[in-house]
């Protein structure tokens, strides 16, 4: 008999199915955007957090950083602005940053200000599952813009502003991942952001800008942020530092101008996010940003390079991607037959963990054949042993691919 107390007729209604427990991690993780932990700078981080703790660990003792304010750690903000200017061109204050437990915090606190259950928004096709997830539970309809090889079409978001527009619809926002796309990794030219930025103001709209990873562009060159480009203030910009230096520490940001910054700061209700990592990051990143993210992305191509050839050489032809400007995936097209959220569970059985393209699309026919592989986390190695088991059990389920460097499976 089991004497565990019974939830279950008090739960909420409407909660996201239970949680299984950890099973540990796979053998070959493709999934999620973990980082590369050979390239983790933990020297670096060390001594920052020496010298941080040592100068200012007392304020610890304190909610919100004391004398900082509630907006976050004044040092981070203040390098934030900085390189907010010379990397995305945008210009703004401390008073224009809050400092965030993740952007994943980021999004739930702009969406919270800013989206009521029946609302409409408009997102890429294909986009973070974090951000579908969100608008399915809030009960928001996220109206989804097919993308090419530069990023979101802007002839197909005219039209589908102009369709709502007639049906009487005025949607909330444009939420885009400009530069770097997850999962395409496609990145928005600046005519497309002058144009996207024309349509949203014609059409009253404002853009939400999720820009976690663009220190991941291999060239380091970037077009200017959505944020910086507007003439008419309706963008609301996010970051992490989860792709530039490692997710476990939990630090995101909003920029935002004040109007929205002040309905937003109440709505940030854990009494600030962890205070070490902010001091620690701070100290860390004025004098060593740079050359660790040159390094960074160096590490990364490197791998992309690895899991192009993995690809090429165990599905051939069967195997589709776009040659990616930077970033940590690829996101792979199979042919029609194959079924990603049923190769998902035989592939984990072998030991493989891939993400199935329909948990990271609002179209689920489009994205059937399709599948997200995350590189950056596993060794070249691994990323080799991985995709050759993904192949097998593809083969196995799908008949795909029917040969191998020229061999027939
Ligand atoms: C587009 C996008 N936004 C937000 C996040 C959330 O990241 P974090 O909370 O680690 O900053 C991710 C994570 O992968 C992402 O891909």
């Amino acid at each position: 008999m089991s004497n565990a107390f019974d939830f279950a007729p008090l739960l909420r209604p409407d909660l996201p199915p239970a949680a299984p427990k950890f099973a540990g991690a796979p053998k070959y993780n493709f999934t999620g955007g973990h980082g590369d932990q050979d390239q983790f700078p933990v020297d670096g981080l060390v001594a920052a957090a020496n010298s941080a703790l040592r100068r200012d660990g007392r304020t610890l003792a304190t909610y919100g950083f004391g004398i900082d304010g509630p907006q976050g750690h004044r040092g981070l903000r203040e390098f934030l602005v900085k390189k907010l200017k010379s990397d995305a061109g945008i210009a703004c204050t401390i008073d224009n940053i809050l400092i965030t437990s993740g952007s994943l915090q980021a999004l739930d606190l702009v969406n919270g200000v800013l989206l009521s259950r029946g609302d409409t928004v408009v997102i890429e096709r294909d986009c973070y599952q974090g951000t579908i997830n969100r608008y399915a539970r809030l009960g928001v309809n996220a109206i989804g813009i097919p993308l090419d090889h530069d990023g979101m079409r802007i002839d197909a978001l005219s039209n589908a502003l102009d369709d709502l527009k007639r049906s009487g619809v005025r949607p909330k926002f444009i939420y885009t991942i400009p530069t770097i796309h997850n999962p395409t990794c496609t990145i928005l030219p600046q005519d497309r952001r002058a144009a996207l930025l024309k349509l949203a103001q014609a059409h009253n709209v404002p853009i939400f800008e999720d820009d976690c990873y663009c220190d991941l562009i291999w060239d380091g060159k970037r077009p200017p942020a959505l944020y910086a480009m507007s003439s008419h203030g309706g963008v609301v910009h996010i970051g992490s530092f989860s792709k530039s230096i490692g997710p476990a520490l939990r630090v995101g940001y909003i920029v935002a101008p004040w109007e929205l910054m002040s309905r937003i700061l109440p709505l940030k209700q854990d009494a600030g996010s962890g205070a070490i990592e902010q001091m620690v990051l701070a100290e860390y990143c004025s004098p060593h940003f740079e050359e660790r993210i040159a390094k960074l992305r160096q590490g990364l191509r490197r791998k992309r390079d690895t899991m192009k050839e993995a690809l090429n050489e165990q599905f051939g032809t069967a195997a589709e991607f776009d040659d990616t400007k930077g970033g940590m995936f690829l996101w792979v097209k199979l042919p029609d037959n194959v079924d990603t959220m049923k190769l998902y569970q035989p592939a984990l059985a072998a030991g493989v963990a891939i993400n199935p393209g329909p948990e990271w699309s609002v179209d689920k026919a489009h994205s059937k054949s399709r599948m997200r592989l995350c590189f950056a986390g596993p060794t070249h190695d691994e990323i080799r042993k991985g995709v050759a088991a993904l192949a097998e059990v593809c083969h196995r389920e799908f008949g795909v691919p029917t040969r191998i460097s020229n061999v027939s499976r």
